[in-house]
């Protein structure tokens, strides 16, 4: 078996590995697929696996992990399981029944970190997107300080070690971390962080609150036709990477997740291919000069591979301003009860 991929600590004291292996799953791929991978990423060294009740894979995940840990290579301990908490799910009443339903498919007793996988709540239901008749996506307003309360409620419970968000932006971080009474910071904010998108600000903004930003789309996304324009640059025929693979003798995947390590980000990378997957534990073989992790930032150009986002944040905008004057409220209301 080859070497096992590193940790770093988060702010509550539990360690993440700094490779995360993406369990999404293409429409054309077979789930079999998935459970194939994730037993050969286990294998390989990786052991930090990203899932959410959204990729609706989480049975198989957990049945790969099982099997690796029934055959003696792995203990339960050994994994990081992230799951993340869906926007239907979003009312703080409803929290735990979607970490819950995560537990029964994946079977497992806990997942080592929970995050709220869109600062946007959609009405629950069986659909996991809510439309209208017109084809509108069906939001409502649920203040994400009354949601991270249940997001703590679940760590106190022991059904998630650690607690954090994805596709935050700052403002919405920071209203977390303003909460009056906050039990527990984020551990991290996951959001799409690539060479053509570096995030140097939320990185540094991260760095200075003790956050970990976790990155997809790290090897420029599986390019899903749903959410990638296809027109898009490939982000891996970039000619600077390709030259600076070259340089260093590795594939331009490896320098683009090298890159990201360097910068002190946990990479989530996704591949269903036996070579690849297990050629991602090289990454801990080199390391990149200074000069050369400039020559890197200079490939940023503010692109984003994964428009879903882009869909939804007029949506998350205007919840915002809605929470922000029902937020003044509940904060109006607590200083006239405290004095
Ligand atoms: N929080 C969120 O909102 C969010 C959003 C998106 C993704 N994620 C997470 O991030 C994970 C990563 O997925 P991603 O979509 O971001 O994709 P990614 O890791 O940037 O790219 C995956 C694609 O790269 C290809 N690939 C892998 N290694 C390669 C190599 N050495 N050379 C060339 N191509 C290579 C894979 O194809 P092959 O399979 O053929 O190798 C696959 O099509 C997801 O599975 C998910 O867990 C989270």
């Amino acid at each position: 078996m080859n070497s096992v991929s590193p940790s770093v600590v988060l702010n509550d004291g539990h360690i993440i590995p700094v490779l995360g292996f993406g369990t999404t799953v293409p429409d054309k791929v077979p789930k079999d697929e998935l459970i194939k991978a994730t037993k050969i990423a286990i294998d390989t060294g990786f052991r930090h696996f990203d899932s959410a009740y959204l990729y609706q894979i989480e049975e198989e995940v957990g049945q790969a992990i099982r099997s690796k840990i029934e055959d003696g290579t792995v203990k339960r301990e050994d994994i990081f399981y992230t799951s993340k908490l869906w926007s239907t799910f979003h009312r703080p009443e409803l929290v735990r029944s979607c970490l819950e339903k995560t537990l029964k498919n994946a079977q497992l007793d806990y997942v080592d970190l929970y995050i709220i996988h869109f600062p946007m709540a959609l009405q629950p239901g069986d659909e996991i997107f809510p439309r209208d008749e017109h084809g509108k996506l069906l939001a409502e307003a649920v203040d994400l300080c009354d949601t991270w309360e249940a997001m703590e409620k679940c760590k106190d419970a022991g059904l998630a070690k650690s607690i954090g968000v994805s596709n935050f932006n700052c403002r919405q971080l920071e209203m977390i971390l303003n909460k009056p009474g906050l039990k527990y910071k984020p551990v991290c904010n996951q959001v799409e962080c690539h060479l053509y998108l570096n995030q140097s600000k939320m990185l540094d903004y991260c760095k200075s609150k003790d956050i970990i930003l976790v990155s997809y789309c790290t090897l420029g996304s599986s390019r899903d036709k749903i959410w990638v324009d296809q027109k898009s640059p490939v982000l891996l025929d970039d000619p600077v990477l390709c030259a600076m693979a070259n340089k260093y003798k590795q594939t331009p995947a490896l320098i683009a997740i090298r890159y990201q390590l360097q910068r002190g980000i946990v990479v989530l990378i996704r591949s269903f291919n036996e070579k690849r997957i297990k050629e991602f534990m090289q990454v801990f073989e080199f390391q990149l000069a200074s000069e050369d992790m400039k020559v890197l930032d200079g490939l940023h150009r503010n692109l984003r591979y994964n428009t879903a986002i882009l869909m939804i944040i007029p949506i998350i905008r205007l919840l915002m301003n809605i929470n922000m004057v029902a937020f003044a409220r509940i904060s109006i209301r607590r200083s006239a009860y405290a004095s």
